[in-house]
């Protein structure tokens, strides 16, 4: 008896021992200077809505000029079948700058509730070794897949030409879920002395648990920041198979960020636990304003 008492005493000091690692994450409140902090990378995603041109004078309205100094590299895609993107390099913050377009607030809302996409595996030409268990939205997957080798190799310029070793990828909206992919993919192909960071606005579910699984364990510094009732961050719906990594933060309705622990965090003051479904939503609130800043060119 006095030994079963001892073995339940050591059994709970062991659970209690494992579960101190999750009680201390919590929700906590963003201070003001620590969201400020996000504002030029918000002011980069914005600018992926300008049609970057390298070629012509690095001029598109306040959001385009709000980095001064910022070097652009290169630039791609159309606008349309293929987000626009641009490379550069911040001096500022000493990083290579990757930013993806976003797309149309109510189209992208109709695509995410179309059936018209499947969850499927990464091409392990981009992305060797990656599981087969782990599975992303095909639309998002394809679309990146078109950008992915240039952004690649832009990338690689931009950290040779300017000797940094720091890379930081952003996007909104669609531009996020590419941002996202983009967070797996790049590692995959740069040397592991390589730092990263990675801020995605309302960024929609990208893959399955195993692909969340995957980020929560691989990609370090990554921010998916959600404002108020934003319908995007909570679809394609879980219901489907699809389920956020860690790392978001919601900006709640008085205008506070808070941190959300965990994927898909369930708590009210978090994107899923706030807006329930597409009715309690309001697709107004994807633009932002993220700290002022509204997305768009
Ligand atoms: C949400 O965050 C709280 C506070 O850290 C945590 O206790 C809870 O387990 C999290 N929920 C989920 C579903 O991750």
């Amino acid at each position: 008896m006095v030994v079963l008492t001892f073995a339940v005493v050591l059994l709970s000091a062991l659970s209690a021992v494992q579960a101190v690692p999750a009680k201390r994450q919590s929700i906590t409140a963003l201070s003001a200077s620590q969201i400020a902090a996000f504002r030029p990378f918000t002011f980069f995603a914005s600018a992926a809505y300008c049609q970057p041109s390298t070629t012509i004078t690095w001029s598109c309205g306040a959001n385009c000029n709000a980095n001064s100094g910022f070097v652009p590299v290169a630039s791609g895609g159309d606008g349309s079948d293929t987000q626009f993107w641009f490379v550069g390099f911040d001096p500022t913050h000493s990083t290579v700058i990757v930013a993806h377009q976003g797309t149309d607030p109510s189209e992208f809302e109709a695509d995410l509730l179309d059936a018209d996409f499947f969850l499927g595996n990464l091409d392990p030409s981009l992305f060797p070794g990656i599981s087969s268990s782990i599975q992303v939205h095909s639309g998002f997957r394809d679309s990146h897949a078109r950008s992915a080798p240039p952004i690649l190799s832009a990338v690689k310029t931009a950290m040779a030409a300017h000797g940094t070793t720091h890379v930081t990828i952003v996007g909104h909206s669609l531009g996020a879920a590419l941002a996202l992919l983009d967070s797996v993919f790049l590692p995959l192909h740069l040397p592991a002395s390589t730092t990263f960071k990675t801020v995605g606005y309302g960024m929609p579910r990208v893959g399955n648990q195993a692909f969340a699984t995957y980020v929560d364990t691989h990609v370090t510094n990554m921010n998916h920041i959600n404002n108020k009732e934003d319908p995007v961050p909570i679809l394609p719906g879980r219901f489907l198979g699809f389920a956020h990594p860690g790392g978001e933060i919601h900006i709640m309705d008085n205008n506070q960020w808070v941190t959300c622990p965990g994927d898909d965090n369930t708590s009210d003051l978090c994107e899923v636990g706030d807006v329930g479904n597409i009715f309690e939503s309001s697709l107004s609130d994807h633009d932002g304003p993220y700290d002022t800043v509204e997305m768009g060119c």
